[in-house]
C-alpha cells in the first residue's frame, strides 16, 4: 500500500494560487520527455485556472489545458475531476495549433465522465451573485454552478456530447430556465463570459443546442474512456512518467480555505485518487510538491487574511512581480508569509516538498517579514480557515535579513544562494516540516535551483 510510484511527481498551490507551479511543471514534463513517454494530468478545476506560456516569440493564457500541451511525448489528460466549457476548450486549442505550426504537439485526450461548464452555469452564478457572497468573488466561469450539477447527480459529462444526448441537454437547459426565472432572470437574454474577453447572450434553447452541436463535433476526437489508458501506464512505470498538475490551491479549497474566495473543487493531490476512479492513490504519486511564493503571498478576493500589507510594500511588490490576475485581471491583495497558514494546508494537503517561487522578490531597504504564529488575547493560538476567527488573531512576526537581489538572480546552484536567503529557507522548511525540493529567482527556466 501507498508505495511511491517511480517517475511521479505532483504539484499542488500551497497558498491561495498563482504561486507559479507551471514553471516546476514545464521542467519536470520536459526533464521527463526527454527519456521517455509523459502523462500529464489534471484532475480538478476549468478555466477559472490560468497561466501564461511563453517560448521563442509565443505567449499565450492557458486555461483548460497544461503547459505540456507543447511538448513531444506528452499526452495530456483532462481528468473526470475537472469541469470543462466546450467553447473555452477549442479556443484553446486552435490558438495552441497557431502557436505550434498548425498542429498540436502533445495529445489531447478529455476523460469522458468530465462534467461541462457551460454559459447556462455562467449565466446562474451571476444571477446567484445578487443573493449570496459566495457568488461574489468567482472568476464568473460557472465553476460552482458545474460542480454543484455533479453534487446534485445531474452533472451534463463529456460522453453526454460525443454521443450527442440531445434530451439530457434540453434537460439541463430547462433546469437553468427555470432556476434563472426563480431568481428573477431570462436565462436567454443573460450574458455569459467568454475566455477571451467577450460576452456572449445563452440564447434561446434551440440557439444553445445548435451551438453545443457545433462544439461537440469538434472535440468529439479528443473524448474517450481514459480508463483503460491510465491502468495501463500507470503501472508501467518504464516507459511512462507521470507529472501532476493541480488547478488553483490548497488555500483556495472549501474544506480548508477561507469563505467567500474558495473553489468548488478538490485543491490537493487527493483529488486524483477520485478522478481516477480509484486506479491511481494520490499517496503513490513519489513527490506532492506545494509550491509557495517565498517572501510574500498574494490573495485575490474579498477574504482578509491576517498579514494582508497595503501601501508602499505591497504596490512595490504588485508591480514588480505583476500581480494582476491571470483571469480576471483583478489587482492581487498582497500578504506577508503567513507561516502558520502554510503549515497547515500542507498537512491538509498531504504534500511531502515545497517549492519556493520568487525568491528574487527582495529589497535593499526591507526586511523579509515572515509570520510565525497567532495570538488571541496575547495567547499562542493555531491557523484556522474561518474568517470571524481569523479577524481576531494578531500574527507575530519574525524579521529576516533581506539578500542581495542580484546575486539571487545569477545563482545557479545551492552554493551560490545567498547566505541569509539560505537562513531564510532553512527556517521555512524547518517550521513547516518539509524539505524543500526546488526554488525559483525569475521567470526563465535556467533561474531555478533544485536542493
Ligand atoms: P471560482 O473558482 O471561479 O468559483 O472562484 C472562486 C474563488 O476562487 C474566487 O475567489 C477566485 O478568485 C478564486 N480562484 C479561482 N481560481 C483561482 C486561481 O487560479 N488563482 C487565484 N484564485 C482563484
Amino acid at each position: 500500500m501507498n508505495k511511491p510510484r517511480k517517475n511521479s511527481i505532483g504539484f499542488c498551490g500551497g497558498a491561495y494560487g498563482d504561486e507559479g507551479k507551471g514553471r516546476f511543471v514545464d521542467e519536470y514534463v520536459h526533464k521527463f520527455a526527454k527519456k521517455g513517454k509523459v502523462v500529464l494530468y489534471r484532475d480538478n478545476g476549468g478555466s477559472n485556472a490560468g497561466h501564461t506560456v511563453a517560448f521563442d516569440d509565443v505567449k499565450l493564457a492557458l486555461h483548460q489545458l497544461p503547459s505540456g500541451v507543447f511538448v513531444k511525448n506528452v499526452v495530456c489528460v483532462l481528468g473526470k475531476g475537472m469541469v470543462l466549457n466546450p467553447n473555452d476548450l477549442l479556443m484553446e486549442i486552435e490558438e495552441v495549433k497557431k502557436a505550434s505550426g498548425g498542429k498540436i504537439i502533445a495529445e489531447i485526450k478529455i476523460d469522458e465522465m468530465a462534467a461541462l461548464s457551460l454559459d447556462t452555469h455562467r449565466a446562474f452564478e451571476t444571477a446567484l451573485s445578487n443573493y449570496q457572497s459566495g457568488g461574489k468573488g468567482s472568476t464568473g466561469r460557472g465553476i460552482s454552478p458545474a460542480y454543484m450539477d455533479v453534487i446534485l447527480r445531474h452533472p451534463l459529462r463529456m460522453r453526454d456530447l460525443k454521443k450527442w444526448d440531445k434530451k439530457k441537454i434540453k434537460d439541463h437547459y430547462k433546469l437553468y430556465k427555470n432556476l434563472i426565472k426563480g431568481l428573477g432572470f431570462d436565462l436567454a437574454k443573460m450574458e455569459a463570459k467568454r475566455l477571451d474577453g467577450t460576452t456572449t447572450f445563452v440564447g434561446s434553447e434551440k440557439e444553445f443546442i445548435n451551438e453545443l452541436k457545433t462544439h461537440a463535433s469538434k472535440l468529439k476526437k479528443y473524448i474517450e474512456d481514459v480508463s483503460g489508458f491510465i491502468k495501463e501506464t500507470w503501472a508501467n512505470t518504464k516507459d511512462y512518467a507521470y507529472v501532476f498538475e493541480k488547478s488553483q490551491a490548497i488555500g483556495l479549497d472549501m474544506r480548508y480555505g477561507v469563505y467567500p474566495d474558495v473553489t468548488a473543487s478538490d485543491c490537493t493531490l487527493g483529488g486524483v485518487t477520485y478522478s481516477t476512479e480509484g486506479t491511481i492513490d494520490s499517496f503513490q504519486i513519489e513527490k506532492r510538491v506545494a509550491v509557495i511564493k517565498a517572501t510574500y503571498m498574494s490573495s485575490v478576493g474579498i477574504r482578509k487574511i491576517p498579514t494582508l500589507v497595503e501601501g508602499e510594500f505591497a504596490n512595490r511588490v504588485r508591480e514588480d512581480a505583476n500581480e494582476y490576475g491571470a483571469t480576471t485581471k483583478r489587482p492581487r491583495g498582497i500578504a506577508y508569509l503567513d507561516l502558520p497558514a502554510i503549515k497547515y494546508y500542507q498537512k491538509a494537503g498531504y504534500t511531502t516538498h515545497l517549492g519556493l517561487t520568487h525568491m528574487d522578490i527582495v529589497y535593499k531597504d526591507t526586511p523579509v517579514m515572515v509570520c510565525i504564529g497567532y495570538e488571541i488575547n496575547g495567547k499562542p493560538v493555531d491557523y484556522r480557515p474561518d474568517q470571524e476567527y481569523l479577524l481576531k488573531v494578531k500574527p507575530v512576526y519574525k524579521e529576516f535579513k533581506t539578500w542581495d537581489q542580484k546575486a539571487m538572480m545569477e545563482a545557479r546552484k545551492e552554493s551560490e544562494i545567498p547566505k541569509n536567503a539560505q537562513i531564510f529557507l532553512k527556517y521555512v522548511s524547518d517550521y513547516v516540516g518539509l524539505p524543500i525540493l526546488v526554488i525559483a529567482m525569475g521567470p526563465k527556466r535556467e533561474e531555478t535551483i533544485f536542493l
